[in-house]
């Protein structure tokens, strides 16, 4: 089985192949992030056009790559949602456009399932496993059941925490993107010189939030000489990190043993998203899986944060079941993997 992957949700335009025996032929990936720089942050339109710009030279080097024609295709898998409707809709259209020409199955992914099902194709484990997802969009905990299967035992109720990282990269005079411009920052700091506040510690259930700590940090910074010294960055950076670490820890390991109960058969504690490329949050969630009997996963970064591949993955799982898709599919800006979820304040 071998199917082409397409994604252009946030600010990367990637293609991928990928086949059933979970071989990456290709997994091409082109950021963005110096067209956003100048702002500080994803503009959606230019987003949206810099997609349909490369997105045709993507997929043709993605194919020649793998030396792989459109025939040789068992599908046509893309990104549907959610994400910034722009580019989600540019890489739906190419999609379909290239399905249709080539008189393959077009299946529409939601990015979500993407990462969630990486570690299937990465390491090759059975479900049911926890997935701790942490990228710029979304913070979530989720049991991953099977295809299509996910229950979501946590989500934020305000920012994402790679939003958080952005935003105190942002306000520390650090730069964008924020996340590994925090982490170097901390590793030059003091983080017992100032205390944050650990959101949602000790709160029933496994929701997140970062508005509050986030808010903190702000009049921490006003409160510092202006403009910041190095010394006071970095100790503010690792405050927020350790705050950040700390409240993940909490909510995860809530979220463990509740999978522990409904989910016994599960032995996996996955990560995915940009900030599970955090080092010092990384060996929090290491720590928290020896103590807890979990064996913690995570898929190479490459993988973690966005690309095609996880996209094709995903299609090539859904293809088993025959779960194709009609080319009257429609774009989501929303789009939450579990639909009985109760509505949180945050990101899809
Ligand atoms: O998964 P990703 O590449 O894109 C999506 O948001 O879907 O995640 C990007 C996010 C950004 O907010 C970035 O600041 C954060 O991941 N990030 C990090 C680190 N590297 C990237 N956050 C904390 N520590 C890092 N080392
Ligand atoms: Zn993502």
């Amino acid at each position: 089985m071998l199917v082409l992957g397409i994604e252009t949700s946030c600010d990367e335009t990637a293609a991928a192949l990928v086949t059933g025996e979970r071989e990456i032929l290709a997994d091409v990936v082109l950021s963005q992030l110096e067209e956003h720089r100048p702002f500080g942050g994803i503009v959606p339109e230019i987003a949206a056009r810099s997609h349909l710009q490369h997105i045709d030279r993507l997929v043709a080097e993605a194919m020649a790559q793998a030396g792989k024609s459109f025939a040789d295709l068992d599908a046509v898998a893309a990104t549907g949602g959610p994400g910034l409707i722009g580019g989600v809709i540019v890489g739906v259209m190419t999609a379909k456009a290239l399905a249709l020409g080539a008189g393959k199955p077009f299946l529409a992914v939601n990015h979500l399932e993407g990462h969630a099902l990486t570690a299937r194709l990465t390491h090759g484990i059975d479900f049911p496993y926890l997935l701790l997802l942490a990228s710029g969009g979304h913070c979530q905990l989720l049991a991953v059941e099977g295809v299509g299967r996910y229950t979501r035992l946590g989500t934020t109720i305000d920012d994402a925490a790679g939003e958080a990282f952005d935003k105190v990269a942002k306000m520390a005079g650090l730069g964008y993107p924020g996340g590994p411009a925090v982490e170097r920052a901390a590793k030059q700091g003091d983080p017992a010189r100032f205390l944050l506040p650990r959101p949602m510690k000790g709160k029933p259930g496994c929701d997140f939030s970062f508005s509050g700590l986030k808010n903190a940090v702000r009049l921490l910074i006003e409160s510092l000489p202006q403009p910041l010294s190095d010394q006071d960055a970095a100790d503010v950076s690792a405050a927020f990190q350790i705050a950040v670490a700390d409240s993940v820890a909490d909510r995860t390991r809530r979220a463990i043993r509740e999978f522990n109960i409904r989910w016994p058969g599960g032995r996996h504690l996955v990560v995915a998203g940009g900030v599970a490329a955090n080092t010092a949050l990384r060996a929090v969630l290491i720590r928290l899986s020896n103590e807890t009997g979990m064996t913690f996963l995570a898929p190479p970064l490459k993988l973690c944060t966005d690309n095609a591949a996880m996209i094709a993955w995903a299609g090539i799982e859904r293809l088993r079941l025959g779960l194709v898709d009609s080319l009257d599919f429609a774009p989501r800006p929303r789009w939450p993997l579990d639909p009985n979820t109760r509505k949180a304040g945050g990101k899809a």
